[in-house]
C-alpha cells in the first residue's frame, strides 16, 4: 500500500464557495486533515459524509473550525510524532476558542485509545476506523461535557451503504475501499492490531459505487485493500471483481492495491491483460531480498517466489510497470542480508518503490520477541543506498519510455507551471506537457515523451 506519510494532504481540492457554507452551516464547521494510508484517505471521505448527513459545513481552514478531526497512522514511529505535533497546534486553537471539539481519528486512535486522552489534554474524542459510525453519537456526549471513546473493531463493518464525499477530490481520480483490516501478522507490522480482521465488501456495492463515480466524471478509480489479492466476498474473488468492475466502461481506467506476492495469482494477471482499462501497474511489496529476514517477517514467500512472480507479470503483461516497499535494517539484519537487497532490486529494476527503515511497532510480534539491534545509522546508511539504487533503476525505467507515444489522463495543472498539465499513464507515470486550448482535464490524451527524470515524464500532445 502506498503510503503517503511525509505528505500532509488536507482536505483540499473541493472550492467550498460562500454559498454552500451557508447552506451547510446548521451545525458548524468540520475540519479534518489526513494522514497515512490512501485507506485512511478514503475513509475521511466516509467520515465527511457521516458529518455531512448531520449538517456540518467543511472549512479547509483548522482557525475557523468548530469540530477538527486528524485522522491519524501508527505505521512507524515518526508518522505518530508528526500527529503529535500537530495537536500541539490544535491545542492553542482550542486555547483561544474554547468550544472547538478535538477529535483523534485512525490508527492512532485505534493504538493508543485512552492514553491519548490522557497524554494530550485538548482531545476530547478517540475513535477506531471501525466506529465512525458512531461519530454523531459521540459529538454529542462531548457537548454534555464528557470526554467520548469509541475504539470497538468489527468482523463486519465496510461502509458499504455510505457514499464517500469526496474531500480530496480533482474530479478525476477517486480511492474506493473494496475490504478493510489484514490477516496477515507480519510480524514488524502495526496495522494489524488498528484495523483489525480482514473483511471484503459486497461486490455490487463497489460496482455500484464505481458505476456513480464513472457518471460523476471520474476517469480513474483505485481499488484499495491491505492485501486485495486476498478478496472474497461469498466466493466472488478478486479477479472476478476486477472483472466486474472493469465491465463498467472502456474509458474508466482502474487501478488497485495493495497485491501481496504470497497471493497474487496469475488469473488476476490474465485478467488485467484481458482488459485494456485495467492499468499496467502493480504494487507488489517486498520488504527484504533476504530468505533469512522474510521469514522473520513471517511474509510467507521466499525471494526465489517473489522473483518468479515478477517473471510471471513480465510474460502475461510486458508493458507492466511494478513498484514495490522496502524496508532497511528490520531486526538482526546483516550486511550480508542487505546486499542480497540490493541484489534483488538489480534483479527486478523497479519502476518505483517506497523504502524505510525498520521501526518498531509496540505490541507487534517483533516488539516482543526480535531484537531492534540494528544500530540507526545503519539503518540509515543501508535506507540511502537502497534510495539511491532505487533513482537510477526509476530514471532507467522512465527512460525506457523516451521517444514513444503513450495515452494520459489530464488530473490538472502540473505543479510547476499553469501553462502545462499533468497527467498518468496507465503504468502510473507522471506525464507533464504544454496544454492545448482543446484539451480539458478528464480527457485523455496522446502525448509523446521527449525527457524523462526518475520522477517525471515530459513531452508533447501528439494532434
Ligand atoms: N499491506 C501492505 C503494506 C501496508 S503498510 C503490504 O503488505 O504490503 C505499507 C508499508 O509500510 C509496508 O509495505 C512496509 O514497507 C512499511 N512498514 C510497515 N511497518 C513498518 C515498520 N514497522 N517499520 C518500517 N516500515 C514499515
Ligand atoms: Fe501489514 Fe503485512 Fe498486513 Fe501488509 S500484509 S498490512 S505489511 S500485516
Ligand atoms: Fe494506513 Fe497507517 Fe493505518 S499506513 S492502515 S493509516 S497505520
Amino acid at each position: 500500500m502506498l503510503v503517503n506519510t511525509k505528505k500532509l494532504l488536507q482536505c483540499q481540492g473541493v472550492p467550498y464557495e460562500q454559498k454552500e457554507r451557508q447552506n451547510h452551516q446548521s451545525k458548524g464547521f468540520a475540519y479534518i486533515e489526513t494522514y497515512g494510508c490512501q485507506m485512511n484517505f478514503a475513509d475521511t471521505e466516509v467520515v465527511a459524509a457521516i458529518l455531512a448527513q448531520e449538517g456540518y459545513g467543511f472549512t479547509q481552514n483548522p482557525q475557523e473550525a468548530d469540530v477538527i478531526f486528524i485522522n491519524t497512522c501508527s505505521i512507524r514511529e515518526n508518522a505518530e510524532q508528526k500527529i503529535w505535533n500537530r495537536l500541539k497546534v490544535f491545542r492553542q486553537i482550542k486555547q483561544k476558542r474554547p468550544h472547538v471539539l478535538v477529535g483523534v481519528l485512525g490508527c492512532m486512535a485505534e493504538r493508543l485509545k485512552k492514553q491519548l486522552l490522557e497524554e494530550e489534554q485538548c482531545v476530547d474524542m478517540v475513535v477506531g476506523p471501525d466506529a465512525y459510525r458512531s461519530i454523531p453519537k459521540l459529538i454529542e456526549q462531548v457537548h454534555f461535557g464528557e470526554k467520548a471513546v469509541n475504539v470497538l473493531l468489527s468482523r463486519e463493518e465496510t461502509y458499504a451503504d455510505i457514499a464517500p464525499l469526496r474531500l480530496h477530490s480533482n474530479g478525476v481520480t477517486a480511492f474506493l475501499s473494496i475490504m478493510r483490516g489484514c490477516n496477515n501478522m507480519c510480524t514488524f507490522c502495526v496495522v494489524p492490531f488498528t484495523r483489525g480482521r480482514e473483511r471484503s465488501r459486497d461486490p455490487d456495492t463497489i460496482v455500484r459505487e464505481a458505476q456513480q463515480l464513472f457518471e460523476q466524471g471520474y476517469r480513474d478509480i483505485t481499488l484499495l485493500g491491505q492485501n486485495v489479492d486476498s478478496y472474497n466476498y461469498k466466493g466472488v474473488r478478486f479477479a472476478q471483481l476486477l472483472a466486474m468492475v472493469a465491465e463498467i466502461h472502456p474509458k474508466l481506467r482502474v487501478r488497485f492495491t495493495t497485491s501481496h506476492p504470497k497471493d497474487m495469482t496469475d488469473d488476476v494477471l490474465y485478467t488485467m491483460a484481458r482488459y485494456e482499462n485495467l492499468c499496467k501497474y502493480i504494487h507488489l511489496p517486498v520488504q527484504s531480498g533476504s530468505n533469512r529476514i522474510l521469514a522473520l517477517m513471517r511474509r510467507g514467500y521466499t525471494r526465489e517466489w517473489y522473483l518468479q512472480r515478477i517473471e510471471r507479470i513480465r510474460s502475461i503483461l510486458p508493458d507492466c510497470a511494478i513498484a514495490t516497499d522496502i524496508i532497511a535494517g528490520f531486526c538482526s539484519e546483516t550486511e550480508e542480508d542487505h546486499q542480497q537487497t540490493l541484489d534483488l532490486m538489480e534483479r527486478v529494476r523497479f519502476n518505483s518503490a517506497f523504502m524505510f527503515y525498520y521501526s518498531e511497532r509496540p505490541g507487534t510480534y517483533a516488539a516482543r520477541k526480535l531484537k531492534d539491534d540494528v544500530p540507526l545509522e545503519v539503518k540509515k546508511r543501508r535506507l540511502q543506498e537502497i534510495i539511491r539504487l532505487q533513482q537510477q533503476h526509476s530514471l532507467y525505467r522512465n527512460r525506457e519510455w523516451i521517444g514513444k507515444t503513450v495515452e494520459v489522463l489530464i488530473e490538472g495543472d502540473s505543479k510547476r507551471s499553469k501553462e502545462d498539465f499533468s497527467g498518468r499513464t496507465s503504468q502510473n507515470m507522471v506525464v507533464v506537457f504544454p496544454k492545448h486550448s482543446s484539451y480539458k482535464v478528464g480527457d485523455y490524451v496522446q502525448v509523446r515523451i521527449i525527457s524523462a527524470t526518475s520522477a517525471t515524464l515530459k513531452g508533447e500532445i501528439v494532434s
